[in-house]
């Protein structure tokens, strides 16, 4: 089939292969019988061209919603959920809009019209339906601490679906160690509830993070060492799709063969796909006994060398976090901590086990690997109290970042937050050569690295004045990552920031079968669109 940019939307064509695809029994009827579903699906051409993958080049742009239109479905959407769930005014509009932690700031028309909050997952469907009916562009919504444009409304007729209020705890299985929650829980609030027990929630990240996003970002955090991110984290997803059909992706067991892995598909999907209403996540037993130590070490490659070579012991720490000199001079500089840090490269260390013995016997290996790596100087805490003021010092970075850009380079300073990972061998080079990078500029730099999986935040301050020179080297920074076998997200996600570097990572053919698979699942392009990769020829934005 050729395809058909100039002509948008309906044609017959596409519709062929769209019912062979997805009601196989009708594709022997090809374009003879497909007429009546054309204007019952309106879905454009040419989004399913023959073959296995969907690319840009042969689609036409998508059609949304007229103004009208959406009046009309905001109306249907009151009348069925309820008018006190919908909402335009001027202050839910703007804190759904944009992000303080943002780089690439959503332009003044790329704001949603309106933002929805449902209750139930009934409401997601009948929102889901009307809106599919009329073509409206659906942002789904959760804790919006996403850094790179996730939930910017890129469409200007766009409506949010904000889960926030879909909070409830359904069930604790303490000996199925599993709690079945809705998407609007925080992470947080959920490891509270959970501490009676003596079980927490793996992982962890933005403090006002819930659940939904973090499904939907793939989250992982300083507790990911141990407790994997999100994706090994999810037993089943309750999820709405683009139509309004609600699927479940499994039963309860942890364990399961089952045909596709459906939450697989949808964890680090972006809102993309469908709309996460429940899940049932996993719960870990808390360490009975947990003890924090700390080595500060000559340079970087010692502190990656010890974190290799600690792994090739066996051992397996809750958490290990490094932090270079310029972070821990952000950390000294602050005053918050009692204790003076040594201004160089740090790693902070949670060891756990079942009692003292166990938890000490670890600390021994570590602090005998890390002496044969030029470690300074090793702290342990020797009780609870020191244990939370060891890691406050981790804890409290963003903190202290601030407070010294802000002091030091500029009132109005920013950080440009990066996320990358590399195979922890690569590590070394990549980071000396990020840092040379750095220097030359004249521009500052912080390194925060959840170092146990390699993932890196080497984050850069930059003002109005020298944000095209930062952006160059972030440009440079991610294309030295790729070209060492690393990721351009270890853990935040693509959002529209960082589409470019998808695609330079993966191959286009590997977008290409994302594209096609988003298709199936939502074939008039209304969830999220413009995240992750390009689903409009037209789109030249890069943000
Ligand atoms: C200070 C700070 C520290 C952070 N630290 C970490 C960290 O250590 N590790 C880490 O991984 N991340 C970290 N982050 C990033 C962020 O917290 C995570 O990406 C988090 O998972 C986003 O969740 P959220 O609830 O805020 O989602 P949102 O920002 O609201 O949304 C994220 C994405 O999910 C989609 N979405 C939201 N709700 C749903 C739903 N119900 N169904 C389907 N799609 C949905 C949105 O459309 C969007 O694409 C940090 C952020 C900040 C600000
Ligand atoms: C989620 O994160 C894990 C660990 O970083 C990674 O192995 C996995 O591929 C990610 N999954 C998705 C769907 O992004
Ligand atoms: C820590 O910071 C203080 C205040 O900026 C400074 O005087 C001191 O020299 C620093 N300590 C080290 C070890 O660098």
């Amino acid at each position: 089939m050729k395809s058909v940019k100039s002509t948008p939307a309906r044609s017959t064509s596409s519709l062929a292969l769209f019912g062979g695809i997805l009601i196989s029994g009708l594709a022997t009827f090809g374009a003879y019988k497909l007429g009546q579903h054309q204007t019952l699906l309106n879905v454009p051409a040419d989004v399913f061209p023959q073959g296995s993958t969907t690319k840009l080049g042969d689609i036409s742009p998508p059609t949304y919603c007229t103004d009208e239109e959406l009046s009309t479905a905001i109306g249907e959407v009151k009348k069925m959920i309820g008018g006190h769930k919908v909402f335009n005014t001027p202050v839910e509009i703007e804190s759904h809009g944009t992000s303080e932690f943002t780089t690439h700031a959503p332009k003044p028309h790329q704001r949603p019209k309106y933002v929805v909050y449902p209750e139930l997952t009934e409401d997601v469907v009948s929102i889901m339906k009307i809106m599919y009916e009329y073509n409206v562009p659906v942002v789904p919504f959760s804790g919006g601490t996403s850094l790179e444009g996730h939930f910017f409304s890129t469409r200007s007729q766009s409506v949010v679906v904000d889960t926030t209020k879909m909070k409830k705890v359904i069930a604790i299985h303490e000996d199925d160690l599993d709690a079945v929650v809705e998407a609007g829980v925080n992470w947080q609030d959920l490891n509270q509830l959970l501490e009676p027990h003596n079980l927490i929630f793996g992982p962890d990240c933005g403090p006002s993070a819930l659940i939904g996003g973090m499904v939907s970002t793939n989250a992982s955090g300083i507790n990911a060492a141990r407790y994997g991110s999100m994706v090994s984290n999810v037993v089943s997803l309750t999820v709405v799709l683009a139509d309004g059909t609600v699927i479940k992706t499994k039963q309860r067991p942890r364990k399961s063969s089952a045909g596709y892995n459906l939450a697989g598909l949808i964890v680090g999907s972006e809102g993309t796909l469908g709309i996460v209403t429940e899940a049932t996540v996993k719960l870990h037993v808390k360490p009975v006994k947990e003890t924090v130590c700390v080595g500060q070490f000559a340079t970087v490659s010692d502190a990656t060398n010890a974190v290799a070579q600690i792994y090739r012991k066996g051992l397996n720490p809750n958490a290990i976090e490094l932090l270079d000199k310029d972070m821990m001079h952000c950390i000294n500089y602050s005053g918050y901590f009692t204790r003076e840090w040594l201004e160089v490269p740090t790693i902070f260390f949670k060891i756990g086990g079942i009692n003292d013995i166990v938890v000490k016997e670890q600390v021994k290996e570590i602090e005998k690997i890390t002496s044969k790596n030029n470690c300074h100087d090793f702290l342990y805490a020797k009780n609870d109290e020191e244990k939370e003021e060891l890691f406050s010092a981790r804890k409290n970075a963003f903190f202290a970042i601030l407070d010294y850009g802000r002091n030091e380079i500029d009132p109005n300073v920013r950080l440009w937050v990066t996320d990358m990972a590399v195979p922890l061998s690569k590590l070394p080079p990549v980071l000396a050569k990020l840092e040379k990078m750095v220097r030359s500029s004249g521009l500052q730099s912080i390194l925060l690295g959840h170092v146990g999986d390699s993932n890196i935040h080497f984050d850069i301050f930059y003002t109005e004045e020298t944000k095209n020179k930062c952006e160059k080297i972030i440009n440079e920074m991610m294309l030295l990552g790729l070209a060492n076998e690393g990721t351009s997200s270890g853990e935040h996600g693509i959002g529209n920031g960082k589409r470019r570097y998808l695609e330079l990572e993966l191959g286009t053919e590997t977008v290409d079968l994302m594209r096609r698979v988003k298709f199936a699942l939502d074939p008039k392009r209304i969830l999220n669109p413009d995240k992750i990769f390009k689903i409009d020829p037209q789109d030249d934005g890069e943000y």
